[in-house]
């Protein structure tokens, strides 16, 4: 349904011979020297040694990176389980913040199964005809804005997985598509959101999405809300979603200046053992492009974070508009391996350190009671 990003994936085997062939892979005994090094130090199979790239020889800081378990367990600690619904439910995101007057995507129409709601009006849709007429009229009705509508799953799905877009054009054109998205749509509830024009610079690093900043947010036992530090995904292989799982890569952003990094990632499965320094369809170098509306983004995310004080650790995706930033999403179990990679190590951040600090606490509390 989607135009996938299939792009054929790597094997483990051909990953294992990328590393060997790599030239800028360390020595063979240090490799093995400092992974089962890093296995004993943290007592689990030390999966960042290769996803982190720590292989290469320019990596020597071997224990600023954490390992997976390590970093899924943590959010955990800091996150209310029964108030994450707000964040997860994307329909229950946009009634909460909307009151706050934050900038978000626009929500056009939803739907649970057959039941469709615009504005205050509810009805059914039986047919995928009648989808496809109706789809025609809330584009055309928010014409002004875009000739296309995103349609996202509303709840229980992560990295681009449900999120589709349709353009007016292919409504009649690709009525195949329209049917198969009308049986997606009719088994559970999505949402209707306007698509968002990004400004300029960042449809010029990569015209086929939305690419946004992740952010990822703390808010620390006194309630003071710190941003811990953000990159910029985009896809790659022509993919209307920025996702990394689905052929996305990223670049850290210097927190103090908006500038992006020198290094882009992907997944090892995707690009080997490949480290990008520039777009690769549109050849746009990363190092030093400024970020537009950078401090608004800091803003808007560190304002949303405090008005959801039960949520402490939330990875943000904030598109940048053409005259601000944009909330889409906040997500109270975001990937954070992610920021480990693109920090150059999650322990050289100086508010990820006081994360630690309190996890610490917290962890012999938990092991107390
Ligand atoms: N309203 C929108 N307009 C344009 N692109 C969007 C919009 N909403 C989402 N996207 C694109 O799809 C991606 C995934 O959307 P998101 O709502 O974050 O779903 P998920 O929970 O699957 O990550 C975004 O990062 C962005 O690239
Ligand atoms: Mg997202």
């Amino acid at each position: 349904m989607r135009q996938k990003a299939n792009s054929p994936q790597l094997t483990n085997t051909e990953i294992f011979f990328q590393i060997l062939k790599d030239p800028d892979r360390k020595s063979i005994i240090r490799m093995i020297w400092e992974f089962f090094y890093l296995y004993f130090y943290y007592g689990e199979f030390p999966r960042q040694y290769f996803s982190r790239y720590l292989f290469k020889k320019t990596r020597t800081n071997l224990l600023d990176y954490y390992p997976w378990k390590f970093l899924y367990n943590l959010k955990h600690f800091f996150n209310e389980k029964e108030l994450c619904e707000v964040l997860e439910n994307k329909l229950y995101y946009d009634f909460f913040y909307r009151q706050f007057n934050l900038s978000l995507p626009k929500i056009l129409m939803y739907n649970h199964r057959n039941l469709f709601v615009i504005g205050k009006k509810n009805f059914v849709i039986s047919s995928s005809g009648e989808f496809r007429t109706i789809l025609a009229e809330i584009i055309k009705k928010n014409s002004s804005a875009s000739d296309s509508v995103i349609i996202k799953k509303t709840y229980w799905s992560y990295g681009g997985d449900k999120v589709f877009k349709v353009y007016l054009s292919q409504i009649s054109a690709d009525p195949s598509r329209i049917d198969e998205l009308y049986e997606e749509v009719t088994k559970s509830g999505f949402l209707f959101q306007e698509t968002i024009k990004q400004h300029p610079l960042l449809d010029k690093l990569n015209p086929s999405c939305v690419n946004t900043i992740r952010f990822d947010t703390y808010i620390d036992p006194e309630g003071k809300v710190e941003v811990i530090s953000a990159y910029l995904r985009m896809s790659y292989r022509n993919c209307e979603v920025d996702n990394v799982s689905l052929g996305g890569c990223f670049v850290g952003i210097d927190m103090q200046t908006g500038r992006l990094k020198k290094e882009g990632f992907s997944n090892l499965i995707d690009l080997g053992v490949t480290i990008l320094t520039k777009h690769p369809v549109t050849n746009i170098v990363f190092e030093n492009l400024t970020i537009p509306f950078f401090e608004e983004a800091k803003a808007l995310v560190m304002k949303a974070a405090s008005y959801m004080p039960g949520i402490r650790l939330v990875g943000w995706d904030v598109a940048i508009g053409v005259y601000e930033p944009i909330l889409i999403e906040g997500n109270s179990d975001y990937d954070n391996t992610g920021n480990d990679l693109s920090e150059g190590g999650y322990r050289t951040n100086a508010v990820f350190k006081k994360v630690l600090q309190e996890y610490n606490v917290l962890k012999k509390q938990k092991t107390a009671d």
